[in-house]
């Protein structure tokens, strides 16, 4: 069997000029890979503690929700402005391709619930800090972050300080 990085690819100028892509339909589509994608993310706060995970739209959701069910974990979803029906609350991001605005139901974190985020990439962490600033706005704790993959260049962690931080791999 292949090393789970092989089965990423790696598309030059997408969706810009300049970007390299990370895609993960290549990862996805396999078993074997979606197998060993899941459980390497999952290892890594199999044994912590925690309550709930918290996903980004969209890529966020397919890695999110499967590690949520193995774990017997409820899954809250973030999503972009104007997708979700009830009361929620907001923020405004920039990505390393334009920016964005996310929202989480207000009633989705409860106060002094311990959360796991869980996201396919970190470029610039620009989401991730976005979610991180919502769930604290809720009263809910970030305890770890997770991530198939971290394009290192664009220092996202330097966003993300305070927390604890992994990624399954690494881009220079
Ligand atoms: C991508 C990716 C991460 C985010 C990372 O999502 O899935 O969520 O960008 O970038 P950042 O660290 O610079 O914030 P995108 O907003 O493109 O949405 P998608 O998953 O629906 O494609
Ligand atoms: N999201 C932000 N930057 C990205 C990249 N280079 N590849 C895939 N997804 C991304």
């Amino acid at each position: 069997m292949k090393n789970l990085e092989e089965y990423v690819r790696s598309i030059p100028n997408f969706p810009e000029e300049g970007i390299i892509f990370r895609d993960i339909t290549s990862v996805l589509q396999d078993k074997d890979s979606l197998k060993l994608a899941i459980d390497q993310m999952q290892d890594t706060i199999k044994d912590i503690d925690f309550d709930i995970v918290v996903g980004p739209e969209s890529r966020g959701f397919i890695f999110g929700v499967p590690i949520a069910y193995n774990l017997n974990k409820g899954f809250v979803p973030v999503r972009k402005k104007g997708k979700l029906p009830c009361e929620t609350v907001e923020m405004e991001y920039d990505l390393e391709y334009g920016s964005a605005v996310v929202e989480m139901h207000k009633d989705s974190i409860k106060p002094g619930q311990k959360v796991v985020i869980i996201d396919d990439l970190i470029a610039t962490g620009g989401t991730i800090e976005a979610i991180v600033k919502l769930i604290k706005q809720l009263g809910g704790e970030v305890v770890k972050i997770v991530f198939l993959m971290e394009l290192e260049g664009l220092n996202g962690r330097d966003k993300l300080k305070d927390y604890d931080i992994e990624a399954v791999i690494k881009y220079e």
